[in-house]
């Protein structure tokens, strides 16, 4: 496997409003997708910067994986996320070579990508996401 290039970075936020005005009207970034992703309990905002997006992540549950992060290490950086040709091929591989998967199967992310979790334990501390985009029509 060999990845492609760094699809985003997942930026936990506790107060959504001010995130909002910080990286629009202060850092100037356009807002360009807004998904709210039940499975995970978080609303999700994107903003394209070069090339790389910044996901702002919201949770909207108690006890979804942002809320267990804010709660334990606060607001920041929470994953980052790499785009991979095939995600089976590539969750396949990892498991084969015993990388512990948070994600067994892909699961739906955003905008119809299928996405996958790869354990923190396994990569270093770094929440590893993989991402594989849907075919562009
Ligand atoms: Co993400």
């Amino acid at each position: 496997m060999r990845v492609k290039r760094i699809d985003h970075l997942g930026v936990a936020v506790a107060d959504l409003a001010a995130a909002k005005r910080l990286y629009e009207d202060l850092l100037g970034l356009k807002l360009t997708h807004e998904e709210v992703v039940q499975d995970q309990g978080v609303r999700t905002l994107f903003y394209p910067l070069a090339g790389v997006k910044l996901e702002l992540l919201e949770s909207i549950t108690p006890d979804g994986p942002i809320a267990k992060h804010l709660a334990s290490r606060g607001p920041g950086i929470q994953h980052l996320a790499v785009e991979v040709e095939d995600i089976d091929a590539a969750i396949a591989e990892l498991k084969a070579k015993g990388v512990r998967m948070i994600d067994q199967e892909p699961r739906r992310g955003v905008e119809n990508s299928r996405i996958a979790f790869v354990h923190p334990k396994d990569t270093h501390g770094v929440l590893l996401e993989l991402v594989e985009l849907p075919p562009k029509v």
